[in-house]
């Protein structure tokens, strides 16, 4: 390739000048914009123990009282690009969000997509546009851009949950803000939307033609656990056991850029991922294991968190020989597919 003037070759009264007119000459930026081959990035792969997190997270609980957080949250943030800049990657924001009994999260809405995934404890729910979602171990809950959503808790201890967000990407593009509105009263019988869709292949007749963007908003462990461990029963040893979350109506991901799946590995697998284009957030919702990402290797448990970078090789373990373990993903290959630049490339 062509050795590029670099920026101290040219005179400094030139460049003062260019700058002063809010220019800049592409040349000696160009390879670093679009290196030849490979693509590179500032994120790492990083794991977060929930056993760290946890006790930090009780701590917040009562250090901040609800009102002066609005949503009290540990953002889980990626060392490689900043910890003031909330990414766990360059598209993902996650964090734990901690909810103790009684508490209302209060109602909003915003630009951004959001899930939760449950992570621990029991009672706790999401309203959204009036329909109040139940909240337990591993449930996917959707809280879809522009929607009002709010959170409670009817329980007893602490509900934790993971919160994935396109944040960084909306703030990216200047386009991220909330609104705020009081408590919002019940529009349909409690998880309505999860009732209509509950069985695979079958949709209310009234939604045959629909095209609503949105129409299932609760995804409950336990139909998913099943689910995994019906399709293990259906999979050659060859193939890993993966199931996506979708739009049963469309057959498309839930939410416009970010995706989410659920993946069983055997007693005593090892899973060699395909090297994806998408960078992706890996949280435990059942088991332990090992997971290597390029040359980084973690250990995980329960509840714990990984974040590894675009193009990622990714091999994962279930350290148990004899249980399976469940992980749930969050990845930004729908953004990908919208803009054509999806790829799986050799290892
Ligand atoms: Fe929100």
């Amino acid at each position: 390739m062509t050795q590029l003037q670099t920026a101290a070759e040219l005179p400094p009264a030139y460049l003062a000048t260019l700058n002063q007119l809010n220019l800049n000459p592409l040349w000696p930026s160009l390879r670093a914009f679009l290196p030849e081959g490979e693509p590179t990035g500032a994120s790492v792969a990083t794991h977060w123990r929930y056993n760290d997190v946890r006790p930090l997270l009780m701590q917040a609980g009562e250090l901040t009282p609800i009102e002066k957080a609005e949503r009290r949250v540990l953002v889980l943030c990626n060392p490689g690009l900043g910890l003031e800049k909330l990414q766990a990657t360059p598209s993902i924001y996650v964090g734990m969000q901690l909810i103790l009994p009684g508490e209302d999260a209060p109602n909003h809405r915003h630009t951004p997509s959001a899930i939760r995934l449950v992570v621990e404890g029991s009672g706790g729910y999401t309203t959204v546009e009036g329909e109040k979602l139940p909240m337990e171990h591993g449930d996917l809950i959707l809280t879809p851009p522009g929607l009002w959503h709010e959170h409670g808790h009817e329980g007893d201890g602490p509900v934790v949950w993971l919160d994935a967000l396109d944040l960084p990407l909306i703030y990216l593009l200047e386009h991220s803000f909330a609104d705020a509105a009081p408590l919002q009263q019940a529009k349909t019988a409690p998880d309505a939307s999860e009732t209509r869709f509950t069985r695979a292949g079958l949709v209310p007749y009234d939604e045959l033609d629909s095209s609503a963007p949105y129409p299932m908003r609760r995804y409950p462990w336990k139909d998913t656990r099943n689910a995994l461990l019906a399709l293990a029963g259906q999979t050659g040893r060859d193939k890993p056991i993966h199931l996506a979350y979708i739009n049963p109506l469309s057959g498309e991901a839930c939410l416009p850029f970010l995706g989410f799946s659920a993946l069983m590995l055997r007693p005593g697998e090892t899973l060699r991922l395909p090297r994806r284009s998408c960078s992706q957030v890996l949280h435990v919702v059942e088991g332990t294991g090992t997971t290597t990402a390029n040359d980084t290797t973690f250990s995980w448990a329960d509840a714990d968190v990984s974040a590894l970078p675009a193009h990622s090789r990714v091999t994962i373990t279930n350290g148990s020989s004899k249980k399976p373990a469940f992980l749930f993903i969050v990845d930004d290959a729908p953004l990908h597919k919208k803009l054509r630049i999806y790829m799986e490339r050799e290892w």
